[in-house]
């Protein structure tokens, strides 16, 4: 085999990781899937600031491992950010989409968020959790290339998975006509992502003759892959609250 097929044969193989990991298949999904479970909007205002909650750190990690990266390598990450934070006008910013949709439950269903919020302990956990991937400490994990690769494995873990959870929100958001939200983009944006993580870490497989590169890789990989339960677990927890008043009571 040579080099260039044997560094897409590892990366494939980094994907399949993932994508056959339990964590993939988390009871969440299923929850989400339309027609599984008729969410309240309170539920669903409640995912959404929990959506938040992690999506905002994980912004700040995303920064963080641009900054681990060595030089060649900045750039597959750079891009992602700059989606993130609106391509250059804070106005499109993604988590203003988020946002966005959180104004419209508020109004059309007489919500308030301060009200409907409540961070779960899934994701509190995930947010302790998986810092230590995106950012290892150095001390635990050797040199600087080390780190830069585990990184790189936890960036792409999460962008990987993210394409599945804005799959399966897009489908739980269909009921209240919102499925067409700005926001749901992201099911294409998250699919460029996933692709770039995957070439960032062809860029570090590029050069691996003895697989320890595929395996500080495979760290960051598993460490998202277990973080992610936690969220999963989160996000699970926030779509099975009980509204504080169900309808027909009084
Ligand atoms: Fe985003
Ligand atoms: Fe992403």
């Amino acid at each position: 085999m040579d080099a260039l097929s044997k560094t897409e044969t590892m990366a494939a193989r980094i994907k399949r990781l993932i994508l056959d990991h339990p964590v993939a298949s988390h009871p969440w999904f299923d929850h989400m899937r339309t027609g599984q479970v008729e969410h309240t909007p309170e539920q669903l205002l409640n995912l959404l600031l929990n959506y938040d909650a992690h999506a905002t750190l994980l912004r700040r990690l995303l920064l963080e491992s641009a900054t681990l990266m060595p030089e060649p390598a900045v750039g597959f990450i750079l891009e992602n950010v700059r989606n993130e934070y609106g391509n250059g006008d804070y106005a499109r910013a993604h988590r203003g989409q988020l946002l966005d949709i959180v104004s419209i439950l508020e109004r059309e269903f007489g919500l308030k968020r301060e009200q409907e919020f409540r961070l779960t302990d899934g994701v509190r956990a995930y947010m302790e959790e998986v810092p230590g991937f995106y950012k290892p400490d150095p001390s635990l994990h050797g040199d600087f290339a080390a780190i830069a690769c585990i990184s790189a494995g936890a960036v792409t873990a999460t962008e990987v998975l993210a394409l599945e959870e804005f799959k399966v929100l897009q489908q739980a958001f269909r009921p209240f006509e919102l499925a067409d939200h700005l926001w749901f983009d992201h099911v294409k944006i998250e699919s460029e992502h996933a692709e770039e993580s995957l070439d960032l870490i062809k860029y570090f497989l590029a050069e691996d003759p003895d697989g320890s590169t595929f395996n500080l890789i495979e760290l960051g990989v598993g460490g998202v892959l277990l973080s992610n339960t936690s969220l999963y677990e989160g996000f699970l927890e926030a779509v099975s609250v009980k509204p504080l008043c169900l309808k027909g009571e009084s």
